[in-house]
């Protein structure tokens, strides 16, 4: 199956009274930008905001490269229209350090850093300044959705919309609902989810949602696994891929998703569910400590050329 179908597809604006045609995202790390850049391939105009310029020239430069990989998969068979395809794109993302510069668009993601009160404060300010319209969703691994939208007035109009790493290649978007969701900006967001090419399921605001729920106990066992000694870590990726016929090894899924990230899962996890498998790494906790948080810092579980 391919795995980018649904990229070219456009938007459609007349198949919902509710249609989303501008998104921002807030956070231009590793998530913000992969949706920033679905969000151009499928047409729509997109403001990345990130605090720190450096890090929005950084996925910038990023989402310039993984574009020409679409492009050169769609445009296979004629070259000449990869640069147009790429510059097309490229041109529907504006970049700013000022979330005021977003808060014109039918759909504002948040993709930040995972701290309950940093997101918290966010969508207070966003629910403040953005027009009534605006749909406001989080991307959060773990963290509750009804929790992240205490203090906004607009609870129909806010939800979850998690994607996954890498974000033009991983087909799944899930759409989480929180308690007071609307049955309209529930159906916007499938429908823009879709439209940017993904397959969406639903899940209630729960702990882990489908997909981390069930990643987790899996990946708090690989790392005790490696912690305990029991085999090496090359030997617990290569039993993965080759034993399960998983694309990755769960010590470089670690590394390639953020040992912070996985941390922060595992620690949501363990606070909602009480469920011995989520308890603490030690191993883990060191790591994050150290700065060893995977092929964004450079070095994890194994090290990376930065
Ligand atoms: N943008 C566009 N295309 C990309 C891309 C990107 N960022 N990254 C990879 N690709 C494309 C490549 O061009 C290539 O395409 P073709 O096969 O059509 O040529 C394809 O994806 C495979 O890429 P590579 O050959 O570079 O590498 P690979 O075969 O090792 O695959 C991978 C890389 C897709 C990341 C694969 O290893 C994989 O699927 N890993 C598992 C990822 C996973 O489980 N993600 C979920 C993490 S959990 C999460 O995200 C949720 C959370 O809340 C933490
Ligand atoms: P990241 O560290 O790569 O990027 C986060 C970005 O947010 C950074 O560039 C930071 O400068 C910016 N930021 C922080 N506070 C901000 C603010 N107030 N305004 C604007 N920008 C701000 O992190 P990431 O891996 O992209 O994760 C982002 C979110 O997506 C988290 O909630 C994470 O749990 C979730 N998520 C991560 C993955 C993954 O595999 N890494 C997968 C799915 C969901």
């Amino acid at each position: 199956m391919n795995k980018l179908v649904g990229l070219t597809r456009n938007f459609s604006s007349s198949s919902s009274l509710n249609a989303i045609k501008t998104v921002t995202v807030v956070g231009g790390g590793l998530m913000g930008s992969g949706i920033a850049q679905v969000s151009a391939q499928a047409g729509q105009n997109v403001t990345l905001v990130d605090l720190s310029p450096d890090i929005l020239q950084k996925s910038q430069k990023s989402i310039e490269n993984n574009l020409r990989r679409v492009a050169k998969k769609i445009h296979k068979d004629d070259a000449s229209k990869i640069d147009n395809y790429v510059k097309e794109s490229f041109d529907r993302i504006k970049v700013s350090t000022k979330v005021e510069d977003g808060l014109n668009s039918d759909l504002i993601i948040e993709a930040i850093v995972e701290k309950l009160d940093i997101k918290q404060q966010l969508f207070n300010k966003l629910d403040e300044l953005a027009p009534q319209h605006t749909i406001l969703a989080t991307n959060t691994s773990s963290i509750s959705i009804n929790e992240i939208g205490t203090g906004i007035k607009r609870k129909d109009r806010f939800g979850g919309l998690h994607f996954f790493n890498p974000v033009p290649v991983m087909r799944l978007l899930e759409v989480i609902k929180g308690d007071h969701i609307s049955e309209e900006t529930y159906q916007a967001m499938m429908e823009w989810g879709k439209s940017v090419g993904k397959t969406c399921i639903t899940c209630k605001d729960t702990p882990g949602f489908v997909v981390n729920r069930l990643l987790g106990p899996y990946s708090a066992e690989a790392l005790r696994m490696y912690e305990r000694g029991d085999a090496t870590k090359e030997d617990i990726d290569i039993g993965m891929k080759l034993g399960a016929g998983y694309p990755m090894g769960p010590l470089e899924l670690a590394d390639y998703t953020g040992l912070d990230t996985n941390k922060f899962v595992l620690q949501v996890l363990y606070e909602k569910t009480k469920d011995p498998v989520f308890k603490p790494i030690p191993l883990l906790d060191k790591m994050v400590a150290e700065g060893k948080l995977g092929i964004k810092s450079g070095e994890g579980f194994y090290t990376y050329k930065k």
